[in-house]
């Protein structure tokens, strides 16, 4: 196993500003796979899903996560439904320390809200979207996780001091 954190939970969750936060703080280069797929790409990710279709956003992310392999001390903050691949999932523990983000649907709901960059909830309801892929994906995400965070009531510094600490341990433990 690859010495990477890897974050992954629903969309609005805080993956990539606790990746941002983890990098930052203890000094891990970050790797954001939405980003740097819409840096390869050279386009927006709704950009992507309208004209190739979700499948084929779906085949970048399995790309990308293959070529991660390499890497190494990483900080690596991926999309929600990176999980939806049986691939993915393996590949994803592969790397690292997979650490699951969660929280309260109200509290997605109300984060993903503030922008329209996700292709998933453009439409007439987009609340009863995000409990219909959270029961899809939960058991995915809680099979694949090292470690569950609920962040609800936790400030960005103490989930990222939480993450940090775990990983120490989970890391120490396999020499
Ligand atoms: C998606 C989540 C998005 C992005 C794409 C699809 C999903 O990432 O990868 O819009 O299927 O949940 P975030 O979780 O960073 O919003």
């Amino acid at each position: 196993m690859q010495r990477n954190i890897i974050l992954i939970g629903f969309m609005g969750t805080g993956k990539s500003t606790i990746g941002r936060n983890l990098s930052q703080t203890f000094g891990y280069p970050l790797i954001d796979t939405d980003q740097l797929i819409v840096e390869q790409q050279g386009r927006p990710i709704p950009e992507i899903f309208e004209s190739e279709g979700e499948e084929a956003f779906r085949d970048l992310e399995t790309e990308l996560l293959r070529s991660l392999r390499k890497h190494s001390g990483h900080i690596i903050a991926t999309g929600g439904g990176i999980i939806n691949r049986p691939i993915n999932r393996e590949l994803l523990r592969e790397l690292g320390y997979v650490v699951w983000l969660i929280a309260r649907p109200s509290e997605i709901f109300e984060r993903t809200s503030r922008n329209s960059n996700r292709p998933l909830l453009n439409n007439d309801d987009p609340e009863r979207t995000i409990r219909e892929l959270l029961e899809v994906r939960t058991p995915l995400y809680r099979d694949t996780a090292h470690l569950g965070i609920e962040t609800d009531n936790l400030s960005f510094d103490e989930v990222a001091t939480g993450i940090i600490e775990s990983a120490r341990y989970h890391f120490g433990s396999q020499k």
